[in-house]
């Protein structure tokens, strides 16, 4: 595998989980693969789980890891051509990425949008260069438009947890006090329309995402009635993609609490189980007695990142 941003990036799905389950009872079992390998990981932006977890699963396969924060001992980095650096950015993401590549077998990166050019941002523009011109493979520890890391851990969580074959998994939208990224309920949707459940996507009218990532999941704008019979709720803000106005792309558009995922919300549902990517801004997304409630999936969820991880990173070693 030489890049991992999209499913299709995984082949065969069931294929992939099945070596997810067989990765977690033996996660230390492909030290050999790793040795004398070299991961950087570089990130414009904070993290708390992915930053562990992959630097994690990059251990258990015995390779060495570089963290750059490039925002934090770094020299600030132009991201476009053509323009004259007479400001803060001392160095161009053109020389910048081939160094880093010398010094690495593999890269991960993350880059969130910038949420002011929905072009710019869903070109995928800073990712692609690293696709282009490091010679590398790279993979997303979540981009301005997806998160496939995340994606790939809430499927297995819901594969260890569903309590029948094809179980009701709704994406829900929730207010935020900020403007936050589509890439996480994109990559969701994507992989869930691969997957074998009844996916339904609820949210406020004017927050439809993209429809290369959303595809022909059912959409229901009425929450109750999305939450009804649903075996997982997850739950996420995003910003307004801008899909049905491109002026509103990025900007918080809608703040109505009732969106909030409390206990009477997951009473609709069938005996459902709460998710969230972390991190969560309680009171806003979910309540306290949700997230600590025993149907709470939010801590195996994160615990599976090391596991989607791992896979990732054996399948670019197994190919390089
Ligand atoms: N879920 C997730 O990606 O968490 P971090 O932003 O802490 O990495």
């Amino acid at each position: 595998m030489k890049t991992f941003f999209n499913i299709e990036d995984l082949g065969d799905l069931r294929t992939a989980l099945s070596e997810a389950q067989e990765v977690k009872q033996n996660r230390f079992g492909y030290q050999q693969l790793g040795k004398n390998k070299t991961l950087l990981m570089i990130f414009f932006n904070n993290s708390l789980r992915t930053r562990l977890s992959t630097q994690k699963a990059a251990m258990n396969l015995g390779m060495n890891v570089i963290v750059l924060d490039v925002n934090a001992g770094a020299w600030k980095l132009e991201t476009e051509r053509g323009v004259i650096m007479d400001g803060d950015k001392s160095e161009h993401l053109l020389e910048a990425i081939p160094v880093m590549s010398s010094y690495c077998d593999i890269i991960g990166i993350r880059s969130f949008a910038g949420l002011t050019d929905r072009n710019f941002d869903y070109a995928e523009t800073i990712v692609n260069q690293f696709v282009q011109y490091s010679g590398k493979p790279v993979f997303a520890m979540e981009t301005a438009t997806v998160h496939p890391l995340q994606a790939f851990a809430d499927l297995i969580t819901i594969k260890e947890h569903k309590p029948i074959a094809r179980p009701k998994v709704v994406l829900t939208w929730t207010p935020h006090c900020r403007a936050l990224p589509q890439a996480v309920p994109n990559s969701f949707a994507q992989w869930m329309n691969r997957a074998d459940v009844d996916f339904v996507v609820t949210h406020p009218e004017g927050y439809e995402l993209d429809p290369r990532f959303v595809g022909n999941a059912r959409v229901e704008y009425d929450q109750h009635k999305a939450f009804e019979g649903a075996h997982f709720i997850y739950a996420k803000n995003w910003s307004n993609p801008g899909v049905t106005n491109p002026a509103e792309y990025g900007k918080i558009t809608c703040q109505d609490m009732n969106w909030t995922v409390d206990a009477e919300h997951m009473a609709w549902t069938d005996n459902g189980y709460f998710m969230h990517c972390l991190p969560v801004r309680r009171g806003l997304i979910v309540t306290d007695d949700v997230i600590e409630g025993a149907h709470s999936l939010v801590i195996p969820e994160a615990a599976n990142r090391e596991i989607s991880a791992e896979v990732v990173i054996k399948r670019m070693l197994e190919a390089l």
